[in-house]
């Protein structure tokens, strides 16, 4: 059975505003909307008082329940404009439950004229937006907003964030019962920040009850239209009757953040450094983006095309929601770069090419709703392919293919970014807490903040070699695109992939060698390739001329994919090694233990790495997950997620399984 009811189902009235059919209530006030969200959220929580109050690099967070059309979120984002500093920025994290359409949330901003410059830039950002965190950089990365889509119930107790301002919405309390808990007004607590602020349209007195009992002192205050009394409050504490949220363990603790210089070096320009880079930049840090080569991306994130590809489970591992909400953040920063040149939306096929696969593909199509991926039959799967195929398979509209060079020029060009090219790193220092990047006795850079970005190649650092980090060999091959082959019209992939063709040529991959350490690209693996094709669709395989395609004539282009031994990246602040497996060697003896002494970090080090074979879709997003762990932000993904990611997951495996 398909998951029900992803999208928000709405009736409009006779002035063209929405009204949610599941909890029988209007999203917004008959008389002004906008003057019921200024009242009540905005004013209530003083905020154009405390933007115009941050510094340069200062931010505020806001947290919401109930993204519904974005009218909150976009009246906060025009009072910020009106009244911060240029250095500011917004966090805004709001949960949903059940998103509106693209066209629906079109038609619903369409109401506010005033608000058009804001709603254009979130509508054409709203793309891929499905379940769990979802992250939308607006505004060049002034305004961030982490939509975290499921009910407030189960999202918000994997969010880690410090809320300094709370919009408390969604619907009338007696329209849904199910969201205004006790257990709700515990997570508003848990996230808020010292001296957070809240306000709610209702003043319904057991929400005023429940609320002052979670710790906020709530206080009636007039009403605007026909809301007599709305209620606002200030976050007092934690109640001391009630015991204490648990806190994260100290491995996983987030580092002090640094004061001082905001200056920051990621060594390597891949698609791993390009995105730390510009996650960093757009928070107002000057980066230096070392790179040995003469440009960026000239090693695995180098071939002509990618593929988005999603291998995900039906079981919402912590890779497969990784995947889900990296697919989407990758997916709106491409609506920037040139369609057909850059990267194209032709969307991905993935073909049940035996039984095994067929039946996990059933799985899948049970567990995510239609706009993600739908089962294809061969017939209608032949159709969207343009050409005959082996068997029919799962299907990803929104998937497509990548020019990765062009992902990663585009990050890079942030004027905060200065790309230094023939920059070989071939060692570290630490010297008054600066990082110093050495090339034999020569000293390219130094910065107080240095983010690990090179791929397998961070094995070289002392401080990285513990990393598990291993080099997988894989070669492209490069078809010339055929007149009969301009009918492939979506990415096809079984054991291997081919793409529709960019500039003239197809992407034909991937090899898998795991011994080899010479990236001269061999015939015997373009052979490899070409069998992977015939087993995607002989048709193909014609159209392109089979019969000249001599593996010995052929182009293609070889590099390193680098994976880590449970596949998920490696993404966060990096501690030193055996101060580690000292400080934490009880957890040899009882795993259960969780020491309290502070994690030893090598402070101000970070590693972005670990990105396998799907470098597109989880890279870009890890580049906002080291700059929330560096700035003390709302972390883009589930907490649980982020850990499963985190550098100090080895070390303590390692300590725990009695190897250290
Ligand atoms: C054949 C092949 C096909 C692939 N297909 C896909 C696909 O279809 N979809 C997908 O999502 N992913 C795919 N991938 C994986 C994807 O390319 C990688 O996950 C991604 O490119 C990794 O990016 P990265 O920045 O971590 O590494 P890299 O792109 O390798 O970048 C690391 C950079 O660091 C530099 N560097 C390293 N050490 C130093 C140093 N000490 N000093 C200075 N510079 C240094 C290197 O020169 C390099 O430029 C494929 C990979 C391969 C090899
Ligand atoms: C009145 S609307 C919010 C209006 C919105 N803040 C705006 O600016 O347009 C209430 C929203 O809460 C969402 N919602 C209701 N119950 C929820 C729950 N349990 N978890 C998450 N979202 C929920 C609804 O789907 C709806 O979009």
């Amino acid at each position: 059975m398909k998951p029900v009811l992803p999208h928000a189902q709405l009736d409009w009235d006779d002035q063209g505003r929405p009204y949610s059919r599941v909890f029988d209530d209007v999203y917004f006030s008959d008389k002004s909307g906008l003057d019921e969200t200024r009242y009540v959220f905005i004013e209530q929580n003083r905020l154009a008082e405390r933007f115009a109050a941050l510094t340069q690099g200062g931010r505020l967070v806001i947290g919401e329940t109930g993204f519904g059309t974005g009218l909150n979120f976009l009246c906060a984002w025009q009072v910020f404009e009106q009244h911060a500093a240029p250095g500011a920025r917004l966090h805004f994290v709001s949960v949903e439950k059940y998103p509106l359409s693209p066209a629906d949330l079109q038609r619903a901003l369409a109401l506010w004229p005033e608000l058009k410059v804001f709603a254009d830039q979130l509508l054409a950002q709203y793309v891929a937006i499905h379940q769990g965190f979802q992250r939308l950089t607006l505004a060049n990365g002034r305004v961030t907003l982490t939509l975290l889509i499921g009910d407030a119930l189960e999202q918000l107790p994997q969010l880690d964030a410090r809320i300094d301002a709370w919009f408390l919405d969604g619907f009338a309390p007696a329209k849904n019962p199910d969201m205004w808990t006790a257990e709700l007004f515990a997570e508003l607590a848990r996230l808020a920040a010292p001296g957070s602020t809240i306000s709610t349209f209702t003043s319904t007195g057991w929400v005023r009850r429940l609320l002052n009992a979670a710790g906020f002192k709530m206080k009636r205050t007039p009403g605007i239209g026909h809301k007599w009394e709305i209620l606002r409050g200030e976050f007092l504490g934690w109640p001391l009757d009630v015991a204490p949220p648990a806190q994260a363990k100290p491995w996983f603790a987030r580092p002090a953040p640094l004061a001082g210089e905001r200056r920051a070096l990621v060594i390597g320009a891949g698609l791993a450094g390009c995105a730390s880079a510009a996650s960093f930049a757009a928070r107002g840090w000057q980066v230096s983006l070392l790179e040995r080569h003469d440009a960026l991306a000239r090693e695995a994130s180098g071939n002509p095309q990618g593929v988005l590809y999603l291998k995900l489970s039906a079981h919402g591992t912590a890779l497969s929601q990784l995947i889900v909400s990296g697919f989407g953040y990758t997916r709106r920063l491409l609506e920037s770069l040139q369609r057909g040149v850059d990267w194209d939306a032709c969307g991905v096929l993935q073909l049940a090419f035996n039984a095994k696969e067929a039946e996990r593909q059933a799985q899948l199509a049970a567990a995510f709703p239609d706009d993600l991926l739908q089962v294809l039959d061969r017939e209608h799967a032949e159709i969207r392919a343009g050409v005959h195929l082996q068997s029919g398979g799962l299907f990803y509209p929104e998937g497509g293919w990548v020019h990765p060079p062009a992902l990663c020029q585009w990050q890079a060009a942030h004027p905060n970014i200065q790309l230094l090219t023939h920059h070989d790193v071939l060692e570290l220092r630490q010297t008054n807490g600066k990082w110093q990047a050495w090339e034999g006795d020569r000293l390219l850079a130094e910065a107080p903040v240095v983010v690990l970005a090179g791929a397998a190649e961070i094995k070289r650092f002392s401080f990285s070699r513990d990393l598990p980090l291993k080099r997988i060999r894989g070669q492209i091959t490069r078809l010339s695109q055929t007149s009969a082959s301009q009918s492939l019209s979506t990415v096809v992939c079984a054991e291997g992939y081919v793409a529709p063709a960019r500039l003239g040529e197809h992407t034909l991959g991937a090899s898998f060698d795991f011994n080899n350490d010479d990236l001269t690209p061999t015939a015997a693996e373009h052979e490899g390739n070409l069998k992977m094709l015939e087993e995607i669709s002989l048709d193909l395989l014609q159209r392109l001329g089979a019969a000249n395609l001599q593996p010995e004539a052929l182009e293609g282009r070889a590099a390193f994919r680098c994976t880590s031994p449970d596949y998920l990246p490696i993404v966060g602040p990096l501690a030193d090694s055996s101060e580690f497996a000292d400080v934490y060697k009880a957890l040899s003896k009882d795993a259960r233990q969780t020491p309290d002494t502070p994690c030893p970090w090598l402070n101000g080090l970070y590693v972005n790495s670990g990105h396998g074979s799907r470098g597109l879709i989880t890279a870009p997003l890890s580049g906002e997950l080291l700059a929330a762990w560096l700035d003390d932000e709302p972390l883009p993904l589930p907490r649980a997620v982020a850990e499963a990611c985190h550098p100090n997951r080895f070390a303590l495996r390692r300590l725990i399984r009695g190897k250290s």
